[in-house]
C-alpha cells in the first residue's frame, strides 16, 4: 500500500479574515473552520495549513514544501495570485503539482482578478465552488494518484 497522500496548504493574504471578511464573497467559514472540515472529510490525506500575509513568507513555505516530502500543493495566494512573480518563480522552481483555489469566482469580479499569475504553474484552477475548492482540490490528488496506479 502506498504510503498516505501529503498536501501542504498555502493560503494567502486575508485569508485570515475569513468568516468576517466579505461574507456575501467568501462565506462565513473561519479559515481553521474549513481545515476541520477538510481533515473530517479526508482523515486518510495527510493536509498542512499555511497561511500568511507576506509574499516572502509564501515563497519560503513554497521552497520547504519541495524539500518536506509532501506530494503536492493546494495554493490560494489570494491577491498575490493577480500580482507576485515570486510566487510563480517559486512554483516553477520546485517540482510539485500545484492546484490553485480560489473561494471566489475571479472570472465574475473586478477586471484585475481575471489574470491569475501563479494559475500559469498550476495544474489546474479551482474557482468559484466556495470552500469546497479545497476539498475538490483534495479529491484531484486522490483521483490522480488512482490513475498513476492503473
Ligand atoms: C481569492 C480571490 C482573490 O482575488 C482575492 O484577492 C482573495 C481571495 C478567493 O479565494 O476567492 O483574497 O483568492
Amino acid at each position: 500500500m502506498s504510503r498516505a497522500l501529503r498536501l501542504l496548504v498555502v493560503n494567502g493574504p486575508n485569508l485570515n479574515m475569513l468568516g468576517t471578511r466579505e461574507p456575501a464573497i467568501y462565506g462565513t467559514r473561519t479559515l481553521s473552520h474549513i481545515e476541520t472540515e477538510v481533515r473530517e472529510a479526508f482523515p486518510e490525506v495527510t493536509t498542512d495549513w499555511v497561511q500568511s500575509n507576506h509574499e516572502g513568507e509564501l515563497v519560503d513555505a513554497v521552497q520547504r514544501a519541495a524539500s518536506s516530502g509532501y506530494d503536492g500543493i493546494i495554493m490560494n495566494a489570494a491577491a498575490f495570485t493577480h500580482t507576485s512573480v515570486a510566487l510563480v518563480d517559486a512554483l516553477a522552481a520546485i517540482d510539485l503539482p500545484v492546484v490553485e483555489v480560489h473561494i471566489s469566482n475571479i472570472h465574475a469580479r473586478e477586471d484585475f482578478r481575471e489574470r491569475t499569475l501563479t494559475g500559469r504553474q498550476a495544474v489546474g484552477v479551482i474557482t468559484g465552488l466556495g470552500t469546497w475548492g479545497y476539498h475538490l482540490a483534495i479529491r484531484w490528488f486522490l483521483l490522480s494518484r488512482a490513475d498513476e496506479t492503473h
